[in-house]
This record gives structure tokens, C-alpha cells and sequence, in this order.
């Protein structure tokens, strides 16, 4: 009997519908920029491997299957240990599933045939792995393209599709990539409104956590209160990348919350909250930072550095439109930086001479923002032709790119004190000059405040994903209302 399955994702109840057509829409994208591509003869195929259930170490403890990122983009598969095929020239997909013993229907449930996959993924063609080399075979392919290139944040190159009799093919694994990599960063209407749902759920999950804090809990309270809500109510089973929940000084540890450091301090009463946390929904992402004091109410101090990265924030905000340059972007939210720790007084003297010696960099060390989508730092930060810049705070850019409309960022700026940066910016002489150390000792255990939103480059602008309250006024009054949702669970 011929299954029923929508030609959509949904996890059921509020949880957004992910119609199937957005992958056939990126797979004819892709299609249509190979078939300009020269190099790419006729009757060439895309053959890209889906990932792979994995263990842990050396068990039968499955880990939770989350999809590699290109295959999804192109088939939206949600199983693991898959292959997919297209035919450029037509656009004709073909995805390939594993033929499952009959054990499989004991453990892991049903076992549903080819025609169950091909409806439920919308595509042309649907067999099992151990028939891809026959059925390729079959279509007599000039070309097998498959992915082989760098990822330019971790430095890992992907790994390109292989399967037993692929050696009697023709392979050519240096095209795909960067096509697929280009279509990736300009994101369809489709993938938007994902994007849109995933950054509202997690800005109210955010929300949630802001209500909830007080002092006494442990700073993995609110992580769990972030994860709860995002699956709970927007389906979300996976976070973007481990969530940073660091209060106190270690709101100054950029990536705090990894094994070694698991989000395990009390939270004390006065000190200021950096929560990075996103939800993913369908593999899709959303990268969000809200800086807050744990009471509810901002110090003198406080106030002044949260209002300083806002107005960074702010100004890089109204700037972004196609055409502009990302570094140049980075370097507006250094020196607004700069300009307001000289009006506190941790600074002093004038500001081009200050980024003359890249002391935005001892503040803020990382990157303005990244490109994000599938992945969160997503892949195309640097496509051939866009090289780094090799200097403090520009070299940790994930992109130097211009902005296109299409394009998602985060834009998050930041100013940590960090005690190993200051102290070589108070031992260096041509930064130390710039320096008040007795105002700056005052700042030395106040660890950090990041500003992190999703944002879209539209023809004219950007349009904000993210919906967070953000002013020192509006976080007040916030988080002086009783919490709701934490009550109800
Ligand atoms: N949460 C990682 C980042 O902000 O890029
Ligand atoms: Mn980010
Ligand atoms: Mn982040």
C-alpha cells in the first residue's frame, strides 16, 4: 500500500511545517550553476554520501543522528547512512537507502520501502546503497561530481562520497564544492522562514532563562530551562553548538561550557549573565547572546559596558546593506568600542591611535559575526579570491566578504575583560599609554557582555531575526515580571 506521508517536515503542533520543495528549490539552484560551470560536461551526476550512524567510541550506544550539513541542504533526509544522486543536466534526484535486516524491525521499528522515501523526500528516484554503482552504471555518466573542499572555520575538508565500484567511474571532486558552497550562502525565501523560526524560538527560550535566573541556581540550570524549551516547544532536539551559560568572570570565556569548563559555577547575586545559546530545528540554526545582570538591575558599571556594545551593535546594524564590506563592519564596532571605554575612563588619548595599534582586538578578540545557516559558523566565509586579514580581531573573522542580500549573519559584538589580554596590553608600550590601570582594575573580575542577533542583508538593509529584549530599560522591566513558563513546568 502506498504510503501517506506530506511532502513536508513538521514535528506536529506549533512546530513550523518545512515544505520538501525547498530542497528540490536548492537543487535546481545548484543544477542551474553547474550547467554555466565549462568545466562540467554533459551528463554529469552529483553524487554526494549522507552521514553515518555513529557510536561511542567503541559501543553499541548509538549517538543521536544529526544529518551532514551539504546532504541536507540538498535532499533533507533526516536518516542516516544515505547516498543521493542528481542528474545536472535534468535535475532528476535519486537518494539511496539502506536495505535493512529484519532485526532492524525488532529494535528500531518498521522497515518502509523505497516508494515510502521517494514520497516523504519529494525526489525522482528512490533504491537502496548497495545498488548505487548498478544503478549509476545504468545512466552512463560522463562525470561523478563529488564534494572534496575545505571548511575555512575548522579547517576540515568534507568527506567526498565513496562506495564499493566507485573506481569504475569517471570522478572529478574539485567542482562541486565551491558551486554548492555559493548556493548555500544565499539563502532562499524557504530557508528564511526557517531561519525566522528558529530564531524566535530560541529568543524566547532566552526569555524563559532571563525570568528564571536568580542567584543560588547553577549556571547549567539555565542551560537545561534553554534546551527544555526549545524542544518542548519548538521541536528543536538539537542546540546549534554547546550552550555558553557563564555569569561572573567567566561571562569573560568566550566559549565557556565545554566538558572542562560544564556551565557548574554558582550563580551569585551582582554578577552579570552571557548566555549563548541556540536552537536547531531540521538542521537549520540560530546563534543568540543576551548579556543581563543576574539581579535584574544593571550597576553604574554594568550599565555603562552593556551600553557600550548596544550602541556597537546598533550602529553596525544601520549600516549593513548590500555592498558593504564585513571587516569594515568589525572595525566600526572596535572603534565605537574604543570611543565609549574612553568616555568610562578605562581609556584615554585618541581613538585612530588606538586602532592604530589594534587595542579593539585586548577587548573584543573575536570576529564581528558569521555567516549562519545549516551550520552556525556556515560554510563560504572565504571562497577563493578573500583572503584573511592577518591582524589582531580581523584574523578571527569567519568572513571577509561583502554583503549580499540573501546573506544571514550574526552580528555580536563584544567587550570582555580578560585578564592574560589586559595584562600584555598593560605591558606593551605602545597600548599601555592608552590605558588607565587604576580605572581598569575595577573592571578586572567583571568577565564580559556579547551582544549576538541573527540578521538577514535585504536589498536596502537587514531585517533583525532575532527578538530579545535588549536595552538596559527594556531588560529591567523584563525581567522584573514574574516568569511563565517555568511555572508551568
Ligand atoms: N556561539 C558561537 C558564536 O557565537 O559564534
Ligand atoms: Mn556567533
Ligand atoms: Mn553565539
Amino acid at each position: 500500500m502506498a504510503s501517506q506521508a506530506p511532502a513536508e517536515f513538521w514535528l506536529g503542533k506549533e512546530t513550523l511545517k518545512v515544505p520538501m520543495k525547498l530542497f528540490a528549490l536548492n537543487r535546481r539552484r545548484l543544477c542551474e550553476r553547474l550547467k554555466k560551470n565549462p568545466d562540467v560536461p554533459k551528463n554529469a551526476y552529483i553524487v554526494l554520501q549522507g552521514g553515518e550512524q555513529q557510536q561511542r567510541y567503541c559501543t553499541d550506544t548509538d549517538i543521536v543522528f544529526r544529518q551532514e550539513s551539504f546532504f541536507h541542504w540538498t535532499f533533507g533526509v533526516t536518516e542516516a547512512d544515505c547516498y543521493g544522486a542528481i542528474e545536472v543536466d535534468t535535475g532528476k534526484s535519486i537518494v539511496f537507502v539502506p536495505k535493512l535486516p529484519e532485526s532492524y524491525a525488532t529494535w528500531m521499528g518498521p522497515i518502509h520501502p523505497c516508494e515510502h522515501f521517494r514520497k516523504k523526500y519529494h525526489v525522482d528516484e528512490v533504491q537502496y546503497t548497495c545498488d548505487i554503482a548498478n544503478v549509476l552504471a545504468s545512466k552512463k555518466p560522463s562525470v561523478l561530481l563529488t564534494l572534496r573542499g575545505l571548511n575555512t572555520d575548522s579547517g576540515s575538508t568534507t568527506r567526498e562520497a565513496s562506495f564499493e565500484g566507485i573506481s569504475q567511474f569517471k570522478v572529478n571532486n574539485t567542482i562541486l564544492h565551491p558551486e554548492i558552497v555559493e548556493c548555500r550562502v544565499i539563502k532562499t525565501d524557504m530557508e528564511l522562514e526557517i531561519l525566522r523560526y528558529t530564531n524566535r524560538i530560541s529568543s524566547d527560550a532566552h526569555k524563559e532563562v532571563m525570568k528564571a535566573v536568580k542567584a543560588g541556581m547553577k549556571e547549567y540550570e539555565a542551560e537545561s530551562l534553554f534546551q527544555h524549551y526549545c524542544l518542548a516547544r519548538g521541536g528543536m532536539r538539537h542546540t546549534s553548538y554547546t550552550c555558553i551559560c557563564g555569569t561572573g568572570n567567566n561571562s569573560s570565556v568566550l566559549h565557556y561550557g565545554h566538558a572542562g569548563a560544564p556551565n557548574e559555577k554558582t550563580v551569585e547575586d551582582g554578577d552579570m549573565c552571557l548566555f549563548d545559546m541556540g536552537g536547531e530545528y531540521y538542521c537549520y540554526a540560530s546563534d543568540i547572546t543576551c548579556s543581563f545582570p543576574v539581579n535584574g538591575k544593571f550597576t553604574p558599571d554594568q550599565k555603562a559596558i552593556y551600553e557600550a556594545v548596544l550602541k556597537a551593535s546598533r550602529a553596525v546594524m544601520k549600516a549593513i546593506k548590500p555592498g558593504v564590506l564585513w571587516p569594515d563592519m568589525h572595525r566600526l564596532a572596535d572603534r565605537i568600542h574604543l570611543e565609549e571605554l574612553t568616555k568610562i575612563g578605562i581609556l584615554k588619548g585618541n581613538v585612530d591611535d588606538m586602532l592604530k595599534v589594534h587595542l579593539g582586538a585586548v577587548f573584543m578578540p573575536h570576529g564581528l559575526g558569521h555567516l549562519i545557516g545549516i551550520d552556525v559558523h556556515d560554510v563560504g566565509g572565504y571562497p577563493e579570491g578573500i583572503s584573511r586579514i592577518d591582524l589582531p580581531g580581523l584574523r578571527s573573522l569567519r568572513t571577509a566578504r561583502c554583503l549580499q542580500e540573501g546573506m544571514v549573519l550574526t552580528v555580536e559584538p563584544g567587550i570582555y575583560f580578560i585578564d592574560h589580554l589586559l595584562d600584555k596590553a598593560v605591558a606593551d608600550p605602545n597600548q599601555n599609554c592608552f590605558i588607565n590601570n587604576e580605572v581598569l582594575q575595577r573592571f578586572r573580575r567583571f568577565g564580559g557582555v556579547r551582544i549576538e542577533d541573527g540578521i538577514a542583508v535585504t536589498a536596502s538593509g537587514m531585517e533583525l531575526l532575532t527578538c530579545v529584549p535588549r536595552t538596559v530599560k527594556e531588560i529591567e522591566a523584563f525581567m522584573a515580571e514574574t516568569p511563565e513558563f517555568s511555572k508551568s513546568f
